[in-house]
């Protein structure tokens, strides 16, 4: 093929071309910090370890320090949230009808872009309160149930609960969701959030760019994962099945759900966060024994077939669990994902304005040259 050449033609563009952008650094973040040898996962100075016995609000307190003038004691931050799900709450009966033929992101994706950007005020609030008033109201008409109004008196994870089952539930499972949000709440520049950045960075506002991560976050190899890992653990069925069925899926090239991370060449450390979370809840009918099972054979299995690529469990191994767990379907699994991650979404597009510098990085063109006539 005659393709423009780098040094003839375009000498600007640099040499380095990294598919994937991987190991290339686009931001500076005092947000979080993502050790893949070490398989450490820092949230502004906190192992996240130390975090996970924090609640979602207090979370969100550390990442909007310093970037808003806001609500920012964990109070504060829970009583504005519970005022802005109130707020929300009508928008749900306006769009629900629209989203009866997508699926569960789809829709969430749809009732969030019915917020303005021309909403300035609060609106890293305004976002992190949506997603569970849109996601449980999306769930529910799923099973021909209507929504139920948000109650502002409550946590935001006992509230996401209580919307979905219509009733309040229990502390432990309370607790259990408001450790997976805390364990999602930030993850370095994954592909959703670094969405966030490029959208923020040509200042086209706070929703449109925690619109963009969603649609980043909804692909399988990203935020789709922990229902896909479900359907896995069905197929496979019982213990039995597990070698052949995992030996059969990787000879067919297939990937394992819940395996396997761009950054961790060790284990997750947010998968032991979620394992500790789900083996203090009632575990019905032998399924947390059954998963870790699979666990152990798909990790024996991926390091005899992939000697080279160390592919340890991610975080949706066990989020898969912990959600199912809490009575999350799996087909809204995804926008769970999201309630926890708009709070790192918002903080970095509150960090991106500060910067301020377009996000504009270079192609390489490997097209032909100009051709003399058309
Ligand atoms: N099962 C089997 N093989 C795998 C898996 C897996 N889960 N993950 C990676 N590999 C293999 C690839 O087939 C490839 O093998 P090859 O070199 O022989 O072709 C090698 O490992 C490298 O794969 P890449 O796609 O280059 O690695 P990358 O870092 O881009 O992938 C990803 C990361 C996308 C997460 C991948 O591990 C994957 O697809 N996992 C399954 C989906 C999943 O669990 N997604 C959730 C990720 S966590 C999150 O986003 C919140």
């Amino acid at each position: 093929m005659n393709t423009l050449s780098n040094t003839s033609h375009s000498a600007a563009v640099p040499e380095t071309l990294s598919p994937g952008l991987e190991n290339i650094v686009a931001a500076e973040t005092v947000l979080s910090h993502v050790d893949g040898a070490e398989g450490r996962l820092i949230v502004r100075g906190y192992d996240l370890a130390q975090l996970s016995s924090r609640s979602f609000e207090a979370v969100l307190g550390l990442l909007w320090r310093d970037f808003a003038a806001g609500p920012s004691s964990e109070a504060e931050i829970a009583a504005a949230l519970g005022r802005a799900r109130a707020r929300i709450f009508p928008l749900v009966k306006d769009g629900l009808a629209a989203t009866a033929e997508l699926t569960q992101v789809e829709a969430l994706r749809l009732l969030l872009s019915q917020l303005s950007d021309e909403e300035t005020d609060y609106h890293y609030i305004v976002a992190v309160a949506a997603v569970p008033v849109f996601a449980a109201a999306i769930a529910r008409s799923r099973a021909g149930l209507d929504p139920v109004a948000p109650d502002p008196d409550v946590s935001h994870s006992a509230d996401f609960l209580k919307m979905l089952h219509g009733k309040e539930v229990g502390s432990e499972l309370v607790g259990a969701l408001d450790t997976y949000l805390v364990t999602v709440a930030d993850h370095g520049l994954n592909a959703s959030t670094f969405t966030a950045r490029v959208i923020a960075s040509t200042k086209a506002g706070m929703f449109s760019s925690v619109i963009g991560a969603l649609c980043a976050l909804k692909g399988p190899l990203h935020g789709g994962a922990p229902g896909p890992v479900l359907d896995m653990l069905d197929a496979i069925g019982a213990e039995h099945n597990i070698q052949s069925w995992l030996t059969d899926a990787l000879g067919r090239g297939e990937r394992l759900m819940g395996f396997g991370h761009r950054i961790y060449r060790v284990r997750d450390p947010r998968a032991d966060v979620l394992k500790t979370a789900v083996a203090a809840l009632r575990d019905s009918g032998g399924r947390i024994g059954f998963a870790e099972a699979v666990e152990r054979e798909a990790l024996a299995l991926l390091a005899q077939k992939k000697p080279l690529r160390p592919l340890q469990t991610n975080v949706e191994f066990y989020t898969a669990l912990v959600l199912e767990s809490v009575g999350f379907p799996r087909e809204s699994f995804t926008n769970v994902f999201a309630a926890g991650r708009m709070a790192g979404w918002t903080a970095h597009v509150l960090e991106q304005d500060r910067v301020g510098k377009l996000i504009r990085p270079q192609s390489r063109y490997i097209g032909p040259s100009p051709q003399r006539t058309l």
